[in-house]
């Protein structure tokens, strides 16, 4: 297996987050929530869900169009994709139930509220330590709260990496493909995230590898 390789942290740079944001992830994005009610014990939200490193809100805009009853804060350490976040829930319609700050996460600026669910997705590839998450999503979540987190995992070599990019994100501009790419590098696999859940005290959620590319953790913080 390839060692992991590290990206920047923040993708605080106006062009890479116009970029992100203006990308079609409508089908591993639009696959997220069927992903989430598979897992999540009750029908509904509701109350308030926490979405950690929730960037432009692609995946955000989703859960809050399927969960109606649901409010939610969106954490970003990055200005450029906050400021797309809002402009995209401007624009659906959504602002009212929409709580976004600018927080670099570990941040004891995360408000703390009763949360139904405590969820992140594709941020544990940014962390340089990814215990920062799992400290935060422990500091945050409550006995009642649900947690979902997604990301990538790692392709076990550089040419897998690079196959899985011209299969999939054939046809999307070229910075796109590159961070993809950089994105799978840096990835974990779903053994490094047990030992992570595991050495944090969270070893009652469940990590669950649900396609070639991606991982799961999910359920309630014992
Ligand atoms: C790949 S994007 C994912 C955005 C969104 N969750 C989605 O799935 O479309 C990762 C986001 O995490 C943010 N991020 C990375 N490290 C962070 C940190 N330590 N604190 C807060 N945000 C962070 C980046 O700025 C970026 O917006």
């Amino acid at each position: 297996m390839m060692p992991r390789t590290p990206e920047p942290e923040l993708m605080d740079d106006a062009a890479q987050a116009q970029a992100y944001d203006a990308a079609d992830f409508s089908g591993a994005h639009g696959r997220r929530v069927e992903l989430f009610r598979e897992r999540y014990p009750e029908k509904d939200i509701d109350g308030a869900v926490l979405d950690l490193g929730c960037g432009s809100g692609d995946v955000l805009e989703r859960f809050a169009q399927a969960f109606p009853a649901a409010r939610f804060t969106g954490v970003d350490g990055a200005a450029a994709m906050l400021a797309l976040a809002q402009r995209r829930m401007e624009k659906a319609g959504l602002s009212a139930r929409m709580n976004f700050v600018r927080a670099l996460i570990p941040s004891p600026d995360i408000p703390a509220d009763d949360y139904a669910v405590v969820m992140s997705h594709s941020l544990l590839h940014h962390l340089h330590d990814p215990g920062v998450l799992w400290r935060t999503v422990k500091e945050r979540a409550g006995a009642n709260s649900f947690v979902f987190i997604a990301d990538l995992r790692r392709p076990e070599s550089e040419a897998r990496a690079q196959e899985l990019v011209d299969t999939l994100s054939a046809g999307e501009p070229e910075v796109l493909q590159q961070d993809f790419y950089n994105s799978l590098l840096a990835a974990f696999t779903a053994e490094e995230i047990r030992a992570q859940l595991d050495a944090a005290g969270l070893s009652s959620l469940a990590v669950e590898e649900v396609d070639e590319i991606h991982v799961l953790v999910h359920g309630v913080i014992a």
